[in-house]
């Protein structure tokens, strides 16, 4: 089944929001939440809303939101309950947003990036797919629960930690572990490159000393014989 992607923009992404109907129309099932004319004076939380609860209410697999730079785009769609949307303006966030934070809508400002970036944003976004690994699904529960969050109850990090949540405490150990191998690893990495380094630099010296040593049995020689000569 192809993906469907709701997109929308103001008037400061209108123009690109058109452009990427047509380039991704081709791929991906659109539907378009307007705005459908250039109006100077529309205003982008009125778009996000619809693109936002067409994605909330699966409606749609993903969204994409246009406007000026993407910020307001992005501020108010995260406000709705079940968006996760972000301005991902390099390749690598449109991707590892979703595959790490299961990214469901794409910020993109069309005063900032012309429209073949734009397009090559889209696509790492629309290909990429949420890992489901267990550690970015704890995260994700902890980024959901602060949409049912209440003033004064404790936030997921309270939870998982001070609460003596003895399994979420062991996850959270294991993950640090595995970011201290993953640290420990490169810098071995670097140690072993510094090492090769300094034997290079060992064996330039090394060179350097014969070098030196076979000019200085080349001078005395050449010194005796302008003594035998004199
Ligand atoms: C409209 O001029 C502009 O403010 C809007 O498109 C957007 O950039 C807001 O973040």
């Amino acid at each position: 089944m192809r993906l469907r992607v709701a997109i929308g923009a103001d008037h400061g992404g209108f123009e690109l929001k058109q452009e990427l109907i047509r380039r991704l129309g081709q791929n991906v099932e659109i539907v378009d939440k307007g705005a459908y004319a250039y109006d100077a004076h529309d205003d982008y939380p009125d778009t996000v809303i619809l693109v936002g609860r067409a994605v909330a209410g699966g409606e749609v697999d993903r969204g994409v939101l246009i406007c000026g730079s993407g910020v307001g785009a992005c501020v108010a769609a995260n406000k709705i309950a079940g968006v996760r949307a972000s301005v991902c303006h390099d390749t690598y966030s449109a991707h590892q947003g979703v595959e790490h934070d299961d990214l469901n809508v794409l910020c993109l400002g069309a005063r900032v990036v012309g429209v073949e970036v734009a397009t090559e944003l889209a696509v790492a976004f629309l290909m990429a797919r949420f890992s489901g690994e267990e550690r970015h699904l704890r995260r994700l529960e902890k980024v959901k629960s602060l949409e049912t969050a209440q003033e004064g109850q404790p936030g997921p990090e309270q939870t998982a930690e001070s609460h003596g949540d003895s399994e979420a405490e062991a996850a959270l150990e294991e993950d640090d572990k595995e970011e201290e191998e993953e640290a420990e690893e490169e810098e071995e990495k670097e140690d072993e490159e510094d090492e090769e380094d300094e034997d290079e630099e060992d064996d330039v010296e090394e060179e350097d000393a014969v070098e030196d040593e076979a000019e200085e049995e080349d001078d005395e020689e050449a010194e005796g014989k302008e003594d035998d000569a004199r």
